[in-house]
């Protein structure tokens, strides 16, 4: 088990992917989208964000506090997690055929482009350059434990939604769908060795 943890991809490298599926699914949502593409869009993005958001609450931001307790960028990062999961509760709530709809996904991006920011260039170079690359694979391996017990019920519905939300795009589905695919591709792994 030790030696799977050392092979695992960091914890620092896996946060970077999050955020990379994120803006690329962003990318896909053009004004003259039908609203079955935009919901699908929005849907992927809503449920990769809250994800995300619990994953680095539980494993990644636990750890930055060993050594980086008071920085400014970690101590605003749960309040803005937080103001995300406002903006997307009031996302969900709001029809694809609406014309808000745009402008809530805006404003969340908007939110989400400046913590994603933050968080590459101060929390993770940090991490990289305090913690060793073993445990930052150890941490890549909790992630990963982790994400399977959440991402487990919804893994047909995003697989749908990213489907359908890149169904335009034949590059951005090669790129989108890499994270489910991988997602599954681990869960029948499990499944199989459970
Ligand atoms: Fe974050
Ligand atoms: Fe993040």
């Amino acid at each position: 088990m030790f030696a799977l943890k050392k092979l695992s991809p960091t914890i620092t490298d896996m946060i970077r992917f999050d955020h990379s599926h994120v803006l690329v699914t962003f990318h896909q949502y053009t004004i003259d989208a039908k609203p079955k593409v935009k919901k699908a869009l929005a849907d992927t993005i809503c449920n990769a964000l809250e994800i995300h958001a619990t994953l680095e609450e539980e494993i990644f931001y636990p750890a930055a506090r060993t050594f980086d307790a008071n920085e400014p960028v970690l101590l605003k990062s749960v309040p803005e997690h937080n103001e995300m999961r406002r903006l997307i509760a009031e996302l969900r709530a709001t029809p694809a055929t609406d014309l808000h709809h745009g402008q809530l996904l805006h404003q969340l991006m908007r939110e989400v482009i400046h913590h994603v920011a933050d968080e590459e260039t101060v929390l993770l170079p940090h991490a990289e350059r305090v913690l060793s690359k073993d445990r930052l694979s150890e941490l890549g391996a909790d992630m990963t434990k982790r994400r399977l017990e959440l991402v487990g019920p919804k893994a047909g519905k995003l697989a749908i939604d990213t489907a359908v939300g890149f169904s335009g795009s034949t590059t951005a589905l090669v790129l989108g769908i890499v994270g489910t695919v991988a997602a599954a591709t681990l869960l029948t792994r499990k499944a199989k060795t459970a």
